[in-house]
């Protein structure tokens, strides 16, 4: 069923649960992709294990980032969802990658410069070579199309880099991976106390973030508070960052346009326009809360979604990896 069919790799780590931000702007976009390409969906716990884990916690969020993915729409039956260390291959590539990655460009990583200031106790190896083990996760596939924030973008260039580096070196050995910019455009949703900065899954601030399990009273205290100006008319002028980002989030909610948006609002002040998209904004993750405790419940099935993945991701992850073995002269015998 996949033949033929283009391939979007996306990772998402299992740490903090996803915002409104995630949801609108990417992962509602995800389920329709599969009518079109073969799609990989990997929990990233390899990565996640760059900054210091409370295994425990680790363990848990693994299956609940999974939970969530499936109850945001994404058919387990129609796409690869799998767990990173479950694939033995990405380990191995990210290896072998490394040996093709100039410490220079590693050095001039934003994410790892941000990352070491803030764990500064802990500036370990894996933290430098992120990039190369994400670069092993996206070229086992032969990924063509990688889903990516700003945030990331980085990373998908140096990934293109040493791709065609090992390229240039053995021959078409990888697909050169492209940022997948969605037909359908998406939300670019901000912070609710600073709406000039993008809503971040690991903002300090939770009042600035809506989580997509935040229960319905706590989704509308977040939206009462978040900043807006001393003005009161709902309208995307000039200097309402506050005022356009909640107008962004109600119209990628409802599909009004901001011109239908500041009509329904004529004459009402901040007050009701922050309720109206606070009840909007529970009302649309209600269902997907009520998927997701069903299926965190079911420890099996979820367990069972994990086997088959990996299952169907080790496939094309090992004749990748086999051909790169023996480009760079490995022995072929049998490995254990
Ligand atoms: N680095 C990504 C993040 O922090 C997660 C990630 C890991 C990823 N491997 C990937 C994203 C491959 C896209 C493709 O968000």
């Amino acid at each position: 069923m996949y033949q033929d069919k283009k391939v979007v790799f996306s990772g998402v780590q299992p740490s903090g649960v996803l915002t409104l931000g995630n949801y609108l702007g990417a992962i509602r976009n995800f389920p329709k992709f599969s009518e079109e390409y073969r799609c990989y969906y990997c929990v990233v716990d390899e990565h996640a294990i760059t900054v210091r884990q409370n295994p425990a916690d680790l363990r848990r969020r693994t299956y609940e980032t999974l939970a969530l993915y499936i109850a945001c729409g994404l058919d387990p039956e129609k796409n690869v969802i799998y767990v990173q260390s479950h694939v033995s291959a990405h380990a191995e590539l990210g290896w072998i990658l490394d040996c093709y990655t100039m410490f220079g460009e590693l050095s001039r990583m934003t994410q790892f410069k941000d990352k070491s200031k803030k764990n500064a106790d802990n500036v370990n190896a894996g933290l430098f070579t992120y990039p190369t083990l994400m670069a092993a996760d996206i070229l086992l596939y032969q990924t063509e199309l990688v889903p990516v924030g700003d945030d990331q973008k980085q990373h998908l260039e140096i990934t293109r880099d040493i791709a065609g580096r090992f390229n240039s070196i053995y021959g078409d050995v990888f697909v050169i991976p492209e940022p997948f910019i969605s037909k359908t455009p998406s939300a670019r949703i901000m912070s609710l106390a600073e709406p000039t900065k993008k809503m971040s899954k690991s903002d300090e601030n939770e009042n600035a973030i809506v989580r997509i399990l935040d229960p319905k009273d706590v989704i509308i205290r977040k939206f009462k508070r978040a900043v807006t100006d001393s003005d009161t008319v709902v309208c995307a002028a000039e200097g309402k960052d506050g005022i356009i980002n909640l107008m962004s989030i109600y119209g990628a909610l409802t599909g009004k346009s901001f011109p239908e948006i500041e009509q329904e609002f004529a004459g009402k002040g901040y007050g009701d326009f922050k309720l109206a998209v606070g009840e909007t904004c529970a009302d649309v993750l209600a269902p997907i809360q009520t998927e997701y405790a069903r299926l965190v419940a079911d420890k099996k099935y979820l367990e069972e979604v994990m086997a088959n993945g990996a299952r169907e991701a080790a496939k094309s992850a090992m004749k990748t990896l086999s051909k790169v073995r023996r480009k760079v002269g490995f022995t072929d015998l049998p490995r254990y």
